[in-house]
């Protein structure tokens, strides 16, 4: 493949539209100071996930996996003054980057991170009556991949809009011998999603600043 090619389409799309701001372009460096892994989406990716909240005219997104929040911005941003951001993240030392960023993004109004693993808190959420979702952004550990999406449903209603990050793995998923968890588990994941009635799904590969992946989309049916 040609990486270098891709690379610089990336910059060419992102230089026209995937404008990062000082908030933006201080999260990366923020996480960079913290020795928290590069594996944000990029810029491009940030603003597709943000125009599909904006086209479902989402006023609540649930995301896990926050990082150092910048995925989140984007999400957060596209949310109206009343909208609602529920992030799930494993480490304290990510959430705490992550708020400093929000607050930096003057989000903090609007999202609320909580700590722990996804595993554990999605139960908590159903189990407290949480209302459900208009979008969801899967993007934490990826062995977990089909339970989260089995959570996911839980808390959608017909509409909400699931996206799944990182289910291409440069390809592994064709490799029946590939031992990797994580390409297990985006496997499981995406034959779940495939024979599940009540989405309607696709994957798209992703190809630019970052390697050869794919994001899954879905829309839970009425
Ligand atoms: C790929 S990063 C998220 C990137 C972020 N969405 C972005 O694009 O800016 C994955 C995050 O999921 C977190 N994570 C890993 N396992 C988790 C778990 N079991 N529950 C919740 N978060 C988890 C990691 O600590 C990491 O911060």
């Amino acid at each position: 493949m040609n990486q270098e090619l891709f690379e610089s389409v990336d910059k060419y799309i992102s230089d026209l539209f995937g404008y990062e701001d000082d908030v933006l372009k201080g999260a990366i460096k923020s996480m960079e100071e913290a020795n928290i892994p590069a594996i944000s989406v990029s810029a491009n990716q940030g603003k597709f996930l943000q125009l599909i909240a904006r086209m479902n005219g989402a006023k609540r997104i649930l995301e896990l996996g926050t990082l150092g929040g910048y995925s989140t911005i984007w999400l957060g941003r596209a949310l109206p003054y009343d909208g609602y951001l529920l992030t799930l993240e494993l480490e304290q030392a990510h959430a705490d980057v992550a708020l400093q960023n929000i607050i930096k993004a003057g989000l903090d109004e609007i999202v609320e991170i909580k700590v722990g693993p996804a595993l554990e808190l999605l139960p908590q959420l159903v189990a407290g009556g949480e209302e459900p979702f208009d979008m969801i952004f899967i993007d934490a550990d990826k062995q977990p991949y089909a339970e989260y999406f089995e959570w996911a449903l839980k808390l959608s209603k017909p509409g909400t809009v699931i996206i799944a990050d990182n289910v291409i793995r440069e390809g592994l998923v064709l490799d029946d011998n590939c031992t990797d968890e994580r390409v297990i588990g985006v496997k499981r994941f995406n034959k779940a999603l495939a024979e599940n009635k009540r989405v309607s799904a696709t994957i798209f590969q992703t190809i630019g600043t970052k390697e050869h992946d794919g994001m899954a989309i879905a829309v839970v049916n009425s």
